[in-house]
């Protein structure tokens, strides 16, 4: 008993000693990512940790996580808003579990390109369902591009929608891409991505989807022998601040945590389009690629459209239209 009360009390004084040293000479960001640290993700975190530090004069002083280190998406989403984490970066996908509405980026077969997306998230659309996120203890600063997804798998070449009958495939935490997946034939396995590898490596599951630029990054493509061009999803990450941490900032520091959030969404952009067609032709070297066919498309399309309307109740037709208008 002695031996934990005398080390409560020690983790009790070192941590308010850091805290009271925080608000006087520095605000420390501990700012958690899934991807590894030489991935897109983890360059951009790069650039906004110099920009933040550049704008501040050090002031600012950011730590990051690679790997899920601090959790993966959704442990981190819950430490930002209980104030026990600062910063992260998350896909839309899981952020419904805080706002059901940011189910609508991932619709599948929404925007034709990179730049078509990025009118939307900037604009208007993309800005209030950021605001809206406040009231659930986030602060959504800007998006960044994960990009379009594509399939993988170990099983065989999927080339049309019945290839993808019974293929066992890792989803993210989301009933839409469940919906999706298995509308089109395939068993979809809800899982996190922190576990993804083994699952891919054991088997446990055939195969999974995302941008060409993870595939490379986290070494998919050693346990995946074929590569579908389906791009069903754009899908976007966003950039998230502890709303209890924010509230402690002053305007002015507000402000720099916002130009850096800019200036790492531009890089990050534009890393993302040229590293996607770099991943492309590496991963041409290592695995078999496969287009699908325009007629395909179509069929994957018509199946896709179940699970557009199923959204449309589950958020009101009056959000997708407003989302279909902004395009
Ligand atoms: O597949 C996922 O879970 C996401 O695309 C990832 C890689 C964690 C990025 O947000």
């Amino acid at each position: 008993k002695s031996i934990l009360a005398i080390t409560i009390g020690t983790t009790l004084t070192i941590g308010s000693i850091s805290a009271s040293a925080q608000d006087v000479n520095s605000r420390i960001i501990r700012f958690g990512y899934g991807l590894n640290q030489d991935s897109k993700q983890g360059r951009a975190v790069q650039t906004f940790t110099e920009e933040v530090n550049r704008l501040s004069d050090g002031k600012f002083k950011v730590k990051s996580f690679a790997n899920a280190l601090l959790g993966n998406e959704i442990q981190m989403q819950n430490a930002l808003i209980g104030g026990a984490q600062e910063m992260m970066i998350t896909s839309t996908s899981s952020l419904i579990g805080i706002d059901k509405k940011f189910a609508i980026w991932d619709l599948p077969f929404m925007f034709k390109d990179g730049p078509e997306a990025d009118k939307v998230l900037d604009g208007k659309f993309g800005q209030a369902m950021l605001d809206g996120l406040e009231k659930h203890g986030v602060v959504g600063l800007v998006y960044w591009e994960n990009g379009f997804r594509d399939l993988t798998n170990s099983k065989r070449p999927i080339k049309t929608m019945d290839d993808l009958n019974s293929v066992k495939l890792r989803v993210m935490q989301n009933p839409m891409y469940l919906e999706l997946f298995n509308q089109m034939g395939a068993n979809a396995i809800p899982m996190a991505f922190s576990e993804l590898f083994t699952a891919l490596e054991t088997g446990a599951v055939d195969g999974q989807e995302n941008p060409y630029s993870t595939i490379q990054s986290s070494k998919f493509y050693e346990v995946q022998k074929y590569l579908s061009q389906t791009h069903h999803v754009y899908s976007p990450w966003v950039m998230l601040i502890s709303k209890p941490f924010w509230d402690k900032l002053s305007n002015d520091e507000k402000t720099i945590i916002k130009k850096a959030a800019v200036i790492s969404r531009e890089a990050e952009r534009k890393d993302s389009r040229e590293q996607a067609e770099k991943s492309l032709a590496f991963l041409k070297t290592k695995m078999e690629v496969n287009s699908i066919t325009p007629e395909e498309m179509d069929k994957m399309k018509a199946s896709a459209k179940i699970v557009i309307d199923a959204q449309a109740k589950e958020l009101g037709q009056d959000l997708l239209d407003q989302f279909f208008a902004a395009i």
